[in-house]
Formats: C-alpha cells, sequence, structure tokens
C-alpha cells in the first residue's frame, strides 16, 4: 500500500517513524510519503489560507496549491517511485463534517493500493477543490467523531494506524486481529497478566483453569457486558447478525438492555 500526505505541518506526522508503522515501512509493507502544501504556492509568504467568501470567521485554505499538489498525485507515476503504473489515490479528506470513520472503513480501506490524505486546517478547503478532484479520484470526506480538532493531521494519524495494521505481516500474530474491539460489534474482552494477586486484586480464576472452553464462554460474557453497559448503541448490530442464546438474553437483561426485537 502506498500513502500520501498533504499538510501544512509535515512534523505533525513524524510518529509514522515509530513502533510499528515504522516497521512496516522498513519492511517495505507500507510506502508513506509526506508532502508539504507550501511547497506548491509561489508567492514569498508560501501562503495556503485567504478570508471566507461571504465574511464569517476563520481563514480558509486556497484552492490554487491544493490543485497543484493533487495533480502531482494524479499524475502519471506522479510523486510515486514505484512507477508509473501506480493507481489514481482514494482522497480521504480529515473533518468533523465527514462521514464516520469505523472499524469496517478501516477494513475497506486496508483493500486499497493507494490512499492520500488531505489535512486540512483552519475553517477547511475550498471545497471546490473536493469538486475538481472528485472528477479524477475518488474522495471521501472522513470523520474521527463527534468532536472538533484542529486540524486533519491527527485523524490521518490515526486512521493511517488502523488501516496499516490491517495489512497483511503488520500485526505478527494475526489471530490477536479477530478479537479486538469492534470486530464482530462486540467490544474487547479483559485482560490480565501475572501477578496472580495484585494489592488484593486477583486475575479471574478461570483464566488459571486451563480449560479453553470454559475461559472462551467467560471472554464471550465479558465482550456482551462490557457492550452492553458501555456501548449499549452496538447491541442492536450484534443481534441483528446473531441468534442470541437464552444465557445470552439474560446476560444483556443483567445489564438492563431492553430487547426491542421488533427493531
Ligand atoms: N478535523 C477536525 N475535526 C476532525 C474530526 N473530528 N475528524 C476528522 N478530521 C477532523
Amino acid at each position: 500500500m502506498r500513502i500520501d500526505i498533504v499538510t501544512i505541518f509535515p512534523k505533525y506526522l513524524a510518529p509514522l517513524e515509530l513502533s510499528l508503522i515504522g516497521r512496516a515501512r522498513r519492511a517495505g509493507l507500507v510506502e508513506i510519503a509526506v508532502h508539504d502544501l507550501r511547497d506548491f504556492t509561489h508567492d514569498r509568504h508560501r501562503t495556503v489560507d485567504d478570508a471566507p467568501a461571504g465574511g464569517g470567521a476563520g481563514m480558509v485554505m486556497r484552492p490554487e496549491p491544493w490543485g497543484e499538489v493533487l495533480d502531482r498525485l494524479c499524475a502519471p507515476g506522479g510523486d510515486d517511485p514505484s512507477g508509473a503504473d501506480a493507481p489514481t489515490p482514494t482522497l480521504l479528506v480529515p473533518s468533523p463534517s465527514g462521514e464516520r470513520f469505523d472499524q469496517p472503513m478501516a477494513h475497506e480501506l486496508a483493500g486499497l493500493e493507494r490512499i492520500a490524505f488531505a489535512c486540512g486546517r483552519y475553517e477547511g478547503i475550498d471545497e471546490r477543490v473536493l469538486d475538481e478532484a472528485a472528477t479524477r479520484m475518488s474522495v471521501r470526506p472522513v470523520s474521527l467523531g463527534d468532536y472538533v480538532l484542529n486540524g486533519g493531521e491527527v485523524a490521518a494519524l490515526a486512521i493511517i494506524e488502523a488501516v496499516v495494521r490491517l495489512l497483511p505481516g503488520v500485526v505478527g500474530n494475526a489471530e490477536s486481529l479477530l478479537e479486538e474491539s469492534h470486530e464482530g460489534h462486540l467490544l474487547e474482552y479483559p485482560v490480565y497478566t501475572r501477578p496472580a494477586t495484585w494489592r488484593g486484586r486477583e486475575v479471574p480464576e478461570v483464566l488459571a483453569s486451563g480449560h479453553h472452553a470454559r475461559i472462551a464462554a467467560w471472554r464471550h460474557e465479558q465482550r456482551l457486558r462490557r457492550t452492553a453497559r458501555r456501548r449499549p448503541d452496538l447491541i442492536a448490530a450484534w443481534l441483528a447478525e446473531h441468534r442470541p442464546t437464552e444465557r445470552e438474553l439474560q446476560i444483556l437483561r443483567e445489564e438492563g438492555h431492553e430487547q426491542d426485537r421488533g427493531s
């Protein structure tokens, strides 16, 4: 996979050198390039923003440098050392007014050969940039959640981490991806390690039993309880895909989840 990121703060993306993603880059599993939007300006002050048309607070990113950098990313072999036949990227535009990013979208993006991020600052990017880009590539405004960040960089970091860890070979133990929160609609079960007793608190006894079926059943129950308690909104999606057992229904009732089989 090839990832391009356009930003006015290239240093914000420095963590992409570290840990799992840094290792994946060095192993050639993902190629990441960061582009400074100001390199595509032509005035002495390297201006990227201007007052909003129609008035109002803040500044808006001017279209010209965005047009130039996207031309470069779309050109045959454009800025891509891997060659002229690289596909046009899917352009992700982090924004609080985008489509909500989630685990299914992470899987979808992990299946693409090439993605790019347009990290806006200020009040956002002149809308014509996205309209024009949409004539030559898939453009997807994406939101990390219902809150406002100062710009797209932190969102790009989060999305890249969620996507890259799904690429084959990036996470050593692929099994560890399967039982995580948001896989199969349920949150992850609680985890413990040594020592068996810490500050008077015990690791749940069943985990030391060596009885795999009992451990699996306990973990499933914990996932269900935790989801019903912390994220009751996810239970409906789980129920739509599973016919719950009597025991599971009882657990949901114990956690105060009202069954609404009609919805
Ligand atoms: N930029 C500003 N706020 C954002 C959010 N919530 N998600 C993605 N990008 C953003």
